[in-house]
């Protein structure tokens, strides 16, 4: 299977006036397709800057990022971002005052999609994750949560990227939504040939992934699967 990214030595320090952070050493690894990968570790100990330089949203300090054999630094990061990768969080992140649908809708309408085509496909991608027409018209406000983050979900794979990034995607969900929300992960990457990686402190979400690292003090180590680059 193809690596669509790779770390290859990724340092990360945050750098302020009066104290640097060296929040990544040397991270080596990699993704492919078609997989789930959980990233595990304490509080503090790097995920969440290790999924933002994933996410594009910044860029290492040392070391390389690939996408798709890319040095990340030469890409066009802002394209990379609205249509390669996808970042999903704890909080669901929905525009609170358009639709379902709308929401779903969004990335697409950045694309220049028209908005009848836009549309049909929204409806699409939240058939896909199981929320019925019904709650389409709805704003996000007046759904669950486990349903808020299916719409997360469908509007991440509406703007057509194949990296779907996760920033503890259960945390504030009961452990039946919780499941719908594990099972929905896999789905993408076995069915539909997504990377997904997904930081979690959850036990359950661990278990599901094909592929778990560890994160200690910005060191990452393999847990459980097979691929070390
Ligand atoms: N914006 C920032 N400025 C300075 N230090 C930061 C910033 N964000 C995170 N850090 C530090 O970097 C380290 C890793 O943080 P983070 O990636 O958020 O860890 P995690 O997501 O595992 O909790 C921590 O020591 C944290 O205090
Ligand atoms: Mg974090």
């Amino acid at each position: 299977m193809e690596k669509i990214i790779e770390a290859v030595n990724v340092s990360y320090i945050y750098q302020t006036k009066y104290q640097k952070t060296q929040a990544l050493s040397e991270v080596n690894c990699s993704f492919e397709r078609g997989r789930v990968y959980a990233i595990t570790g304490k509080s503090g100990s790097g995920k969440s800057t290790f999924l933002s330089l994933l996410a594009g949203l910044d860029v290492p300090t040392e070391g390389t990022l690939y996408i798709d054999g890319q040095d990340m630094k030469k890409l066009d990061r802002d394209a990379y971002r609205r249509k390669r990768a996808s970042v999903i969080y704890q909080a669901f992140h929905l525009f609170p005052l358009l639709t379902v649908k709308e929401n779903v809708m969004f990335p697409m309408q950045l694309q220049h999609i028209s908005g009848k085509a836009a549309e049909t496909r929204a409806e699409e991608y939240l058939a896909k994750v199981g929320l019925s027409d019904t709650l389409s018209g709805k704003r996000p406000g007046m759904i669950s949560g486990g349903e808020q983050q299916r719409v997360a979900i469908a509007r991440a794979m509406a703007s057509g990227g194949e990296i779907l990034l996760a920033d503890e995607p259960t945390g504030n969900l009961d452990s039946q939504n919780e499941q719908v929300v594990i099972e929905l992960l896999c789905k993408l990457a076995h069915e539909e040939n997504y990377a997904v990686i997904i930081v979690t402190h959850n036990e359950a979400v661990a278990a599901a992934a094909d592929v778990v690292y560890g994160m200690s003090d910005g060191v990452l180590t393999v847990v459980r699967g097979e691929i070390q680059a």
